[in-house]
């Protein structure tokens, strides 16, 4: 009998998806669910034929140069693919996969719940009520930001984008896009297409974002951006930390030229800025935008699925180099 693939998990996965690499695969599992550090990716690759990570495990073109030929695919259990060097490992005949369309729901419904979270001041009310400080009530008390009928600006309307414009459009929004290429109608739905950033931020009382974070996105959310959007505005980011300089959101954000913000991602990850905590206005999650139970069987089935393609000697669905 053909022995199987050996396949290393590198963190605690769904209960489903590990029964199903086991059957399949001869897997070395993770199960204190510790992060793969460079040294250890390095050494599990002279002892696998695939791995199977998540962004939390950095492949960069250092580490990659010290890759066994051993290792054969990266399936990445994530659909950002930001913690990958794509051509260092296209370089190296390593091929690679991500998770796409599985998690856009739920990154969509953390979007909303920080756009909303944010604008009507969830945190701060959260904290007033459980430290046992709520002690009047008076029409002028926590009064926040209606989202109904407001614009709402999203950044890369890809599948997790176009589903954020239809939860956008539930509460009445006005909805307006910047993305590479403009979708066809059936996709837009009404929505108003930017060919510029600029004239995105101009108009969008929230902003979403929902693009990678490649060299030419790290940092759009800076001073200049900032201050082209309408006075008061709300952002939300579920993408990646890399996308904001959080230096110029924490300025905007005092200024008042912001209202408010809802992060799901930080620049640095697990930890997020402690100088945010400071801000009241700032409602934070920790990068749980694909954090339910249905979406990770999915994401791990997804790259399952990559892998027992790859080993059929089929092309992966998901292949990206
Ligand atoms: C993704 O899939 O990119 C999420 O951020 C979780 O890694």
């Amino acid at each position: 009998m053909t022995p199987k693939p050996v396949l290393w998990i590198t963190r605690k996965l769904s209960a489903n998806t590990e029964s199903r690499a086991a059957r399949d695969y001869d897997v070395i599992f993770n199960p204190e669910d510790t992060p793969g550090s460079p040294e250890k990716i390095i050494e599990m690759s002279q002892r696998v034929d695939a791995i199977l990570p998540c962004h939390s495990e950095v492949f960069s073109a250092s580490i990659v140069a010290r890759l066994d030929d051993r290792l054969k695919i990266i399936a990445n259990h994530s659909v950002g693919v930001d913690h990958c060097d794509l051509p260092a490992l296209k370089a190296r005949g390593i091929t690679v996969t991500n998770t796409p369309d599985v998690l856009s729901d739920a990154t969509a419904e953390i979007a909303m719940l920080l756009l909303l979270g944010a604008a009507r001041r969830a945190a701060e009310s959260d904290k007033l009520v459980r430290e046992g400080r709520w002690s009047s009530w008076s029409p002028s008390f926590m009064v926040g930001h209606q989202v109904t009928g407001k614009h709402l600006g999203i950044v890369g309307m890809g599948k997790v984008g176009q589903v954020m414009a239809r939860r956008g459009r539930g509460f009445d929004m006005e909805i307006h896009y910047h993305n590479r290429r403009r979708l066809d109608p059936e996709l837009e739905q009404g929505a108003v297409y930017h060919k510029s950033i600029d004239s995105l931020l101009e108009v969008s009382q929230f902003l979403s974002l929902h693009c990678p974070a490649t060299p030419e996105s790290t940092g759009m959310m800076n001073a200049d951006a900032f201050a082209r959007m309408p006075e008061g505005a709300i952002l939300v980011n579920t993408a990646r930390g890399a996308l904001v300089d959080e230096n110029a959101l924490l300025a905007a954000l005092e200024s008042g030229r912001l209202a408010a913000a809802g992060l799901d991602c930080f620049q640095t990850e697990p930890g997020g800025n402690p100088d945010f905590s400071k801000h009241e206005n700032i409602f934070m999650l920790p990068h749980i935008g694909s954090a339910t139970f249905e979406t990770r069987d999915a994401m791990g089935f997804r790259a399952l699925d990559n892998l027992d393609a790859f080993f059929a000697g089929r092309t992966p669905g998901d292949k990206l180099v």
